[in-house]
């Protein structure tokens, strides 16, 4: 691989859920350039076969390695699971790679708990990619696996915190599969917009973890393990683009990202 530590990390979701993943990375590493695409062209990825994702994936991949990227960061859970091993293989050697569903594993079973609950889109929950993955790294681990498909539309048009969402989420997680867990992961990285509602619902004896303090921890590490960290001494500006535009999109983007950004558009297929 022959990047350099100015090269830029790329991102990509299917739409605008993964910029609270690129938001935690340059809460962590300042420093370094970001290059958002967001596929809101095919969005949802949560209700599509894994060889759509794929498909979908491979294009970005393409895209930001035209761009000229260092990493490219999968901040899609329903991606990170259909298409992570299919980058890898295909761009070999191009970039390195960091998922979502990785990290979150890895912190998990550390934390030595008895059941856990995961809720995601269709897609990762389809792919068992979670339950596979903890079981292996944890026999033993009791692992209940749920699809919450209304959660993601119902965070993007803006409704959380309130009685609506509070009642969808509340029947969700009332399923008998989820008594006694000792944590909940929030396996989509649309949710962390309500971890705080989730809290409240299940209290303060179950954990409530998602995946953008692991995933940006891992970024980290595998920049500075590649002694690729980027040295530059002002804060850089960053990209973020869309397959498909809409003011909407704009708008619903301070949602996940907390300030005002722009939204440039390119269609790459
Ligand atoms: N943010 C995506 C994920 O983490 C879900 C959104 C979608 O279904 O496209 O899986």
């Amino acid at each position: 691989m022959s990047a350099d530590n100015y090269q830029a990390i790329g991102i990509f979701d299917s739409g605008i859920g993964g910029l609270t993943v690129a938001n935690a990375i340059i809460q962590r590493l300042p420093k370094e350039k970001i290059i958002y695409f967001g596929d809101t062209a095919h969005l949802p990825y949560g209700d599509k076969s894994p060889d759509a994702i794929r498909y979908y994936s491979l294009g970005i991949g393409k895209f930001l390695l035209d761009q000229g990227v260092k990493m490219i960061v999968i901040a899609c859970n329903s991606a990170s699971s259909a298409a992570y091993h299919v980058l890898l293989e295909f761009f070999k050697g191009q970039c390195l790679f960091v998922n979502v569903v990785d990290p979150l594993v890895q912190y998990t079973v550390k934390q030595s708990y008895k059941k856990v609950g995961v809720i995601a889109t269709k897609a990762t929950i389809g792919s068992r990619m979670y339950e596979q993955k903890l079981k292996e790294q944890q026999p033993g681990l009791e692992v209940f696996s749920m699809a919450t498909p209304l959660l993601v539309p119902m965070i993007e048009e803006g409704f959380f915190k309130n009685e609506m969402s509070h009642n969808i989420i509340r029947t969700y997680l009332d399923h008998p599969g989820f008594r006694n867990i000792d944590a909940l992961l929030l396996a989509c990285t649309h949710y962390p917009l309500i971890k705080n509602e989730i809290r409240e619902i299940l209290g303060p004896s179950v954990d409530v973890i998602d995946s953008i303090d692991a995933a940006s921890a891992e970024v980290e590490r595998q920049l500075t393990v590649n002694h690729l960290l980027s040295p530059l001494a002002v804060p850089p500006e960053h990209r973020f683009i869309v397959s498909d535009y809409t003011p909407s999109f704009e708008a619903t983007t301070q949602l996940f990202y907390q300030q005002d950004l722009h939204l440039e558009h390119y269609s790459i297929w």
